[in-house]
Formats: structure tokens, sequence, C-alpha cells
């Protein structure tokens, strides 16, 4: 079925019934098997000695982790997928597949946390070069590039405050420059953004959000086009770093259901988004689909889509505020991560960007809204509000 120009041809929701897996292959089972594995045995020593079979060890991927990546090559179009244990990792795999000592990397400021937590250690620790970027730099990051400069990496909409990047005129300035440009593309998924058409080479995933879906699964996928793919699989292959069959199994599972899901979040997210814009107490909500937003425009002509995770500032607050906004909430959850099917708030912090700093007007905490009734959250954020009002 993965092969089947039918499939490849259809709609999104007909293609994520039915990428990346073969029922006849497997007895005419719908759903692949969770190969648990870590030795492959070999017929003879001659295709031991050759390797020249299909699967060899477990680290190198299975029929589970293969059914995912042939999915993801198909939403994505890249030449290959990498599946790897969360987010953060294959955050990470781009960053060391092609970084060296002596490398200047670009990164956008509006990064997830984490990103730059490694970029600064770790990265720096090997000798590499490291730069923050503002996230609306667009065409002028071509006056950053260095002649060493060899990975620009972009995040749209940023993590938590959103800033829409010009994708397409920052690849094509890292391309004059002969950098790889990478995209952590979680926020808006492969259906409602297309990284590789809009000039990424290397797109990243955190998994765990909507192709997962509940909030039981950490995995990451890393797909690059045909000139990214060789230095990307060598480098996975090297570490060793394929995440668990049930780990795979699992999202390829909470794929299916993904455009579904999405068209949920997004409505909900979106009515929600628009209604906290009207009432008091709120000085900006932070999301691209909104006409308010400053990145709306680039949105609009690159994203089909929008997600379920936005931010919203509470005019004028400050810790105090934010924390009692937070502590009368019923039904949104106070914890991290996003993309699964009931509702999130986190405090959102900015302190350790050094460009993308603001000010915002007040206190920022982020939204991530789930898959339950809208006038129920509606409910929860107005108990919010009221808390956040009495603690002024
Ligand atoms: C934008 C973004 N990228 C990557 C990650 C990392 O994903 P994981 O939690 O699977 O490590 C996250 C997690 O919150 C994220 O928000």
């Amino acid at each position: 079925m993965a092969n089947d120009e039918t499939v490849k041809a259809a709609g999104i929701n007909t293609r994520l019934a039915h990428s990346g897996n073969d029922p006849h292959a497997y007895f005419g089972f719908v759903n692949p098997p969770v190969v648990h594995a870590s030795t492959v045995l070999f017929a003879d020593a001659r295709s031991m000695a050759d390797r020249n079979q299909k699967y060899t060890y477990g680290t190198r991927g299975t029929p589970t982790s293969d059914a995912l990546a042939a999915a993801i090559n198909e939403l994505e179009g890249s030449a290959g997928t990498a599946i790897v244990p969360s987010g953060l990792a294959a955050v990470v795999l781009p960053l060391i597949a092609y970084l060296s000592a002596g490398d200047h990397a670009l990164i956008v400021d509006s990064v997830y946390h984490p990103t730059r937590k490694f970029a600064n250690t770790v990265l720096k620790r090997m000798g590499v070069e490291v730069e923050f970027y503002d996230p609306l730099i667009g065409a002028g990051i071509s006056g950053l590039m260095k002649p060493n400069t060899k990975l620009v990496f972009t995040e749209s909409p940023g993590s938590n405050t959103y800033e829409v990047q010009d994708i397409p005129a920052i690849a094509k300035a890292a391309h004059a420059g002969g950098a790889v440009v990478v995209m952590d593309n979680t926020w808006a998924t492969p259906l409602y953004f297309k990284a590789l058409e809009h000039g990424v080479d290397v797109t990243v995933h955190a998994a765990t959000k909507y192709p997962a879906g509940h909030s039981d699964v950490l995995l990451g996928t890393v797909s690059a086009n045909a000139a990214c793919w060789p230095q990307l699989w060598a480098t996975f292959d090297t570490l060793g770093i394929c995440a668990g069959p049930d780990d795979a199994y699992q999202v390829l599972r909470g794929l299916r259901t993904m455009g579904v899901r999405l068209e949920r979040h997004q409505q909900s997210a979106l009515e929600i988004a628009r209604w906290l814009e009207t009432k008091a107490g709120v000085a900006r909500v932070l999301h691209p689909a909104l006409e308010s937003h400053p990145g709306h425009a680039l949105w609009k002509r690159d994203f089909s889509g929008s997600s379920g995770i936005f931010s919203v500032v509470l005019d004028g607050a400050g810790e105090r505020q934010s924390h009692a906004f937070l502590d009368a909430l019923k039904i949104f959850g106070l914890g991290y991560s996003w993309g699964g099917y009931e509702s999130l708030a986190v405090p959102v912090n900015v302190r350790d960007r050094v460009v993308a700093k603001g000010p915002y007007g007040g206190a920022i905490i982020r939204l991530q809204i789930g898959l339950e009734d809208v006038p129920d959250l509606k409910a929860d954020i107005e108990r919010g509000l009221a808390a956040a009002a009495a603690a002024s």
C-alpha cells in the first residue's frame, strides 16, 4: 500500500489512513507487526560478510520503524527519515550530523529552550560557534552568514511566542552561503507546513506531540532531502539511537487520526484565541492565525492550517497574577508538552533570549487546547482570568 500511486495522490486523511504499511506483506493484517529486535540472523557467512540483506541489526531499524519512516516520508516528501526516541533527540541529530569544530551555526532566538541549551553547552564544547538570530530577520540573515556557516536552524512559529519566520527567504540566503537549513516543524506538522517545499533541507518533528497525540509516548522524526539524507543516516547509524518498536508503532497508530484531531485542535484553539482577544485583563493573544498577529501575513502565505497551541499575555501581570490564573484552572492541567487530547497551561519565560525578548506587556501563559468541549475550556479560562484580576 505504501507505494500505491492511488494513495499518494489522495487527500490527506486518506494518505494518513493508508501510508506506511502494506497489509498484504503481513498476511493481510491491517497494522504492521511490532518487531522487537536486537539480533537479526543471516542466512550464511557470505551474506553476513557482505551484509547484503535488508535488516542487519536492531539499531539500524526494523519493519516497525520503517513503516513509520515510510509514512513520514510520504507526508514530508523526504528521501529518508530517522526515527529517534524523543523530539529533543530529533533536534540534536542534525546538529551533530552537519556541524564540526570550527563551524558557525545560526539558531533562531525563539527556539525551543532545550535546543538552545544543547547549542550553548554541547555544541560550544565541540568547538562550534553558536549565534542566535532574530526570528523576523528574513532575507537579512545573509548579513549574518560567514564563510564557515554550515547550518541555519529555524523553528516557525517560534516556541511560546509564535513568531513566524520567512522560511523561503532564509533558506535562499542560507543556501547561497552553502549552509544546510534545518527546521523544527513540530507546531504545524507536515500537514500544515510543507517544509521541504519551502526550501528546508532537514525537517524535525517532536512526534511526541500531534502524531502520538495521547501524552504517553516520546518520539522524534528527522526527515531529509536526497542531498542531506546520506550524512543524516550515517550519523544516526553511528549513534545507534533508533526508537523502540512499541513507541514507533504507537506513533504510526496516532498518525491515522492526526488529521481529524488537528482539525478539532485548530478549530477550538482559534475560537478560544479570538474570544480571549475580547476579554478584559488580556493584553495580547500570540497566535499566528489571528489577523492581529504580526506574522499573520507570512503565516497565511506559507501555512495551510494552525494547530492547538498559542499564548496569551495577561495585561500588566507579574508572577503573582500568573500563578493565580494557573492555580484557578480545573480542566487545564499544569504540565509540559502539548499535542495530546487534554488541555494544558504553562507559564512562559523568555529571559534566556538574546534578541526576541519583547516586551510583551505582561506575564505570558501558553495554552495547549485539547479535544474537550470549548464552552468548558472557556469557563475554565474565565476562572483563571477572574483569579488573576483578584490578585492584582
Ligand atoms: C518545538 C518543540 N520541539 C521539540 C520538542 C521536544 O520534544 P520531546 O518532548 O519529544 O523531547 C518540544 C517539546 O516540547 C517542542 O515543543
